[in-house]
């Protein structure tokens, strides 16, 4: 465990996010995706205030084992889970917890569905259900949707509780993106059937984070945000000018100098016997790919009140080599904090954009040994 190394995130900045989001759906209703520990920020604390202090009901997990946790660690509050993926929902003891916790699994095939709609321990059991509009990742095929309603209809369901589709390419135009106007106009086709064999819809959702931050698919009931809530945007960096967000980073990644040394041009540091790029400074800051800053972070640019530095040589277990260029050297002494990233949008995109990572796996790369905090 870190002492000053510190993940430090603002429940502000989450509300902040939260109430921008809500300006740009004004009418939705919102499935706030908290999957992989809620991208890296903890799941019980941010699950806790967005229930108690943002008035969020509804949550995506991944997995049922991350839904049954929300059950037991906030078994105080009153909030529906869904689990999104890693369902499992014909194993005896996973049935079981959703019959009796209150979690509804999102059904993608149709083994769940038959299993669903065939036993009669679940014959009252919301209908959650996803197709494949075009991501082919899960969800059921597009042409199964007739055979789909007639399931449905020998089962005797006259309803759907929420149907759904996932963006393969959010993070692209929506509006002239062959992609995904394809699957718009899948989902369309899809409700359409249900509306013609009189099967309600009760809810439908289809934009995550890329879509709603171009406004898109705002006339389903719900939408189902993950990255925006935390910051970042999803848009590709080529089609920021189509993002209406204007979301800040949540989070703010500190450490602090343990070591600071000069070096010359070519003097190799760190294993691997890095040379320095030219004549500087070396900065040797307590994170490393223990702590889920990865090796791949090599060349990042990182910066001290505006001065950029660079990540040189291999990152360690424990610690990483920060080198400034000794044309503008920071005022930095040992023991000084230092920063990572803020809560400053460009300045996390320009660190993944440098470490060619996505901005969620950055996030969820952080692991124990950097305690969280929330402020
Ligand atoms: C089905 C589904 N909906 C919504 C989301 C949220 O996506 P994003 O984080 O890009 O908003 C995810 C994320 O993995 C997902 O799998």
């Amino acid at each position: 465990m870190r002492f000053r190394s510190r993940h430090i995130i603002s429940f502000e900045k989450l509300e902040s996010n939260f109430k921008k989001l809500k300006s740009i759906c004004i009418n939705n209703k919102i499935i706030f995706m908290v999957k992989a520990n809620a991208y890296g920020h903890g799941v019980i604390p941010i699950v806790r205030h967005s229930v108690e202090k943002l008035g969020i009901t509804e949550f995506g997990c991944a997995s049922l084992g991350e839904a049954l946790l929300l059950r037991e660690e906030l078994y105080d509050l009153e909030f529906e889970i869904y689990v999104f993926s890693d369902v499992q929902v014909e194993l005896r003891e996973c049935a079981e917890i959703y019959l009796n916790r209150r979690i509804v699994p999102v059904i993608s095939n149709r083994e769940d569905l038959d299993f669903i709609l065939t036993n009669r321990e679940f014959e009252n059991f919301p209908l959650f259900i996803k197709f494949n509009t075009g991501m082919n990742r899960l969800g059921l095929e597009m042409s199964s949707v007739d055979e789909v309603i007639k399931s449905l209809k020998i089962a005797g369901r006259k309803s759907v509780y929420h149907l759904m589709t996932h963006l393969s390419s959010s993070s692209m135009p929506i509006k002239t993106n062959k992609r995904n106007l394809l699957q718009f106009e899948n989902f369309e086709k899809i409700k359409k059937s249900f509306k013609d064999a009189n099967i309600e819809v009760e809810a439908s959702s289809i934009s995550n984070s890329g879509a709603i931050e171009q406004g898109a698919g705002l006339l389903e009931t719900h939408v189902r945000p993950g990255l925006m809530m935390y910051g970042p945007s999803s848009l590709l960096p080529q089609y920021s000018q189509l993002s209406q967000w204007t979301g800040e980073i949540i989070s703010k990644l500190e450490t602090y100098v343990i070591s600071l040394f000069d070096v010359e041009k070519g003097q190799p540091v760190g294993y691997g016997a890095t040379p320095c790029p030219s004549a500087g400074r070396v900065a040797i800051i307590a994170l490393g790919y223990g702590d889920g800053f990865s090796t791949r972070y090599l060349g990042a640019h990182l910066y001290h009140r505006d001065i950029a530095g660079k990540i040189v040589g291999r990152v360690n277990m424990d610690m990483a080599q920060v080198f400034f260029s000794s044309d503008n050297l920071p005022e930095l002494k040992v023991g000084d904090t230092f920063t990572v990233w803020n809560h400053s949008v460009e300045s996390f995109s320009e660190f993944c954009q440098d470490v060619k990572i996505i901005p969620y796996e950055v996030f969820i790369n952080l692991t124990q040994r950097v305690p969280k905090i929330y402020s």
